[in-house]
């Protein structure tokens, strides 16, 4: 799957193919402006709010304390770009929007909407990273709750994403009681892989900032003691030593250099009892632009600018685990998620 252009008649096909489309004007202006509208619905409570019925924009300003043309513009380019449909006066949500943005769905990515307005900020540094290849610092960077708030909320809704193909496909110890879940924020991977492994706990990993913001989001997952936080730092802290059967490391090896998960994976090893697991998830660094696709070559970009040394490649995740003796299995690459996987290793007994 790609973003682009695309063409809805005959005539317009043969013009893109003719290159005579302004493609470049079409796909930056309406990329951007189609963004923006659908975090600022999603912020404004429109999608929540339709959820319950079809409404006029009058009625819909008047509920979300907007102005009634500013709620007109708005909802009329939403109407126009798919995520909601205009009939007899009312606005009401389409299945996508219904799916992804209404806050009580279990898709929600409205949570993740949220984030983007930080990381809309975050992009406005792309000039100032490809001038001097200086990437943002995104932990320091983040001073204020709320900002830790929104992080720990928007990494909460895409981690549906992948973790069904986790729990299908990640192989667990037979009989696994103790797992650690490093840079676990939410710890919402832990949560459906205690559920689906009865006798298994899971301790969380974060920093102490993410652990204040996260702590609810975990609390309404109703996992009592069986998934716990612990604040720490993963760069320094004593993981111990044959405690845990199941390690998992999710979307955290991006933001540590090729030492520090070199060295991180050392004292990962130590921890597994013999026959534990290390899985690490993460992008995977595509090795050419074809292999990695609209999405995955973008999403390079995106990794590069915001953490402290991007993504790494399979060979990479490998040669750590191989440099702590531990056996590296076969790569698990997501469907529903391309260029994202498992890269899992086990310690021999
Ligand atoms: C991109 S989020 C991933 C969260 C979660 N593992 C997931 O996959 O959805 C990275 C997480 O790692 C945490 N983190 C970053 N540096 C860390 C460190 N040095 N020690 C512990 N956690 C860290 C962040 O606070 C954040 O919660």
């Amino acid at each position: 799957m790609k973003l682009g252009l695309v063409a809805q008649n005959p005539i317009e096909w043969v013009m893109k193919r003719l290159n005579v489309v302004p493609a470049p004007l079409l796909e930056t202006q309406m990329a951007y402006t189609l963004s923006r509208l659908v975090m600022v619905a999603t912020k404004l409570g429109v999608f929540n709010l339709l959820a319950t019925s079809p409404m006029s924009g009058a009625r819909i300003a008047e509920v979300c304390h907007t102005s009634r043309i500013g709620t007109e513009k708005l909802l009329f380019a939403l109407a126009g770009a798919g995520y909601l449909n205009a009939s007899d006066g009312a606005y009401a949500l389409t299945p996508v929007s219904r799916k992804w943005l209404v806050t009580a769905s279990s898709h929600s990515l409205a949570d993740k909407m949220l984030l983007q307005f930080l990381e809309w900020d975050w992009m406005l540094r792309a000039e100032d990273y490809v001038r001097t290849g200086d990437p943002l610092d995104l932990h320091n960077s983040l001073t204020a709750d709320a900002d830790w708030d929104l992080y720990q909320r928007g990494m909460r809704a895409i981690a549906p994403s992948s973790s069904g193909e986790m729990v299908r496909r990640l192989k667990v110890p037979r009989g696994a009681r103790a797992m650690l879940d490093i840079g676990g924020s939410h710890g919402y991977y832990s949560v459906v892989l205690c559920r689906k492994h009865k006798g298994l706990r899971s301790v969380i990993l974060d920093l102490p900032e993410a652990v204040t913001q996260a702590a609810p989001i975990l609390a309404a997952e109703r996992m009592g003691d069986r998934v716990v936080h612990r604040a720490g730092d993963a760069l320094t802290a004593d993981l111990g030593e044959n405690a845990y059967d199941l390690v998992l490391v999710s979307m955290l090896v991006h933001h540590f250099s090729d030492e520090q998960n070199s060295e991180l994976v050392g004292r990962v090893a130590r921890a597994l009892r013999p026959g534990g697991v290390l899985a690490v998830q993460d992008i995977f660094r595509p090795h050419t632009p074809k292999q990695a696709g609209q999405f995955g070559a973008l999403l390079e970009f995106y990794f590069a600018l915001t953490s402290q040394s991007g993504t790494w490649s399979i060979e990479d995740m490998t040669r750590w685990q191989q440099q702590a003796n531990l056996q590296p299995r076969k790569p698990i690459r997501y469907r529903t998620l391309p260029g994202v996987g498992i890269q899992a290793a086990v310690k021999p007994h």
